[in-house]
């Protein structure tokens, strides 16, 4: 199979994260006999740098005439301390979102036997933990009418939903659970936001669609505790915008770190996958970041193209890389391996793996 894949690096620890995720996607290539092309393209702080704008016009097309996209990280501390700044990095991946119509970003939460000890929750809260986050990501209070006051006495940003933004992801959440424990808990605040309210109402008019889905719905104040009381009652979680960036945040701890989630983002046009982590400035550049997040994110992206074989590869060398203790600084701050390591390891597992199937 021959795929085109636009690769944005972002910012922080990005480049090297997206590194080891290529290296993994070559090592495929290599042993399944496709052919994994990558044009780079820029966006975020590194954009800014380079051209001024976080979103050169260059990426969007790099991405539109792309088969997926591999992405990295954005944010650089020089603006998360400048609230007055008119540019920022963010607007690059967020006007990104919006230009592919990168509806809905879906986050799985599993858990590893070998990272039991640095969950927070205790090890029997975590047996069968296996949810999946259906964040809507190119609406709600992200993309509403923002205003500030000259003077920045005020400022606002509004909230809006539209029943077809609220259905288009709906189905695809409700077709998720039909593959899954056939479980959809829709996340909102119905008792005090109208546009939770639309969400209720429009999920309850789809659910008939869906007979072998129990729905179930929370507010996200409840499901924020529910997540840590008692992860294993979710299956699929569909929610709105902000609610979900936060949730799948918080999520990441039942796994151990926040470095080993992954996401795909996917709409009307190339879909993009992306750890879920950000660009954790402090560790840029130093080789100690963690690249499961992103490299089981590249699993994601072998799935959409339908090589389902290749991506259980990745995702068993990740398995046996967390067994055997071959981990980032952030697993073990002690006997720690650096990113490339990681990567050059999953890489020659995915070879013998393979090589020994053969046999
Ligand atoms: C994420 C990130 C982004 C978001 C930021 C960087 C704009 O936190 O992908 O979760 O809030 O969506
Ligand atoms: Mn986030």
């Amino acid at each position: 199979m021959n795929k085109h894949i636009a690769v944005i690096n972002g910012d922080g620890i990005g480049p090297e994260v997206t590194a080891q995720s290529v290296r993994v996607l070559n090592a495929i290539a290599e042993q399944f006999g496709h052919e994994f092309t990558y044009t780079y393209c820029l966006m975020g702080a590194d954009a800014i740098d380079k051209t001024g704008n976080p979103l050169p016009d260059e990426t969007v097309e790099g991405c539109l005439n792309a088969d997926a996209i591999l992405f990295g990280a954005i944010g650089h501390p020089k603006y998360d301390n400048d609230p007055t700044a008119k540019v920022r990095p963010e607007q690059g991946l967020l006007k990104l979102r919006k230009s592919l119509q990168l509806f809905a970003n879906i986050r799985p939460v599993s858990t590893y036997a070998a990272l039991e000890h640095l969950s927070p929750l205790k090890a029997k809260q975590l047996e069968n933990v296996d949810f999946v986050i259906y964040r809507e990501l190119t609406g709600g209070i992200y993309f509403g009418e923002k205003k500030v006051a000259e003077d920045y006495s005020e400022a606002s940003d509004l909230c809006v939903y539209t029943k077809t933004e609220i259905e288009r992801i709906s189905h695809l959440a409700f077709k998720a659970a039909q593959q899954r424990r056939k479980k959809l808990t829709l996340v909102d605040k119905a008792n005090v936001l109208e546009s939770s309210r639309l969400w209720r109402k429009v999920v309850q008019e789809i659910a008939p669609q869906y007979s072998d889905v129990v729905v179930d719905f929370l507010f996200v104040d409840n499901a924020a505790m529910q997540i840590i009381l008692n992860p294993k009652q979710f299956d699929v979680v569909l929610t709105e915008n902000m609610f979900g960036d936060i949730i799948s945040d918080e999520a990441s701890v039942i796994s151990g770190s926040l470095g080993l989630l992954p996401s795909a983002s996917v709409g009307a046009a190339t879909a993009l996958f992306e750890p879920i982590h950000g660009s954790y400035p402090q560790a840029a550049g130093k080789d100690i970041a963690n690249p499961t997040g992103s490299i089981l994110s590249a699993a994601m992206m072998l799935d959409h193209f339908g090589l389902h074989k290749e991506a259980e590869v990745v995702r068993a060398g990740v398995n046996w890389a967390l067994a055997n203790g071959f981990v980032t600084k952030d697993i073990d701050p002690v006997n720690y391996y650096f990113t490339s390591t990681i990567g050059e390891l999953i890489s020659d597992f995915v070879h013998n793996r393979v090589a020994t199937d053969v046999n």
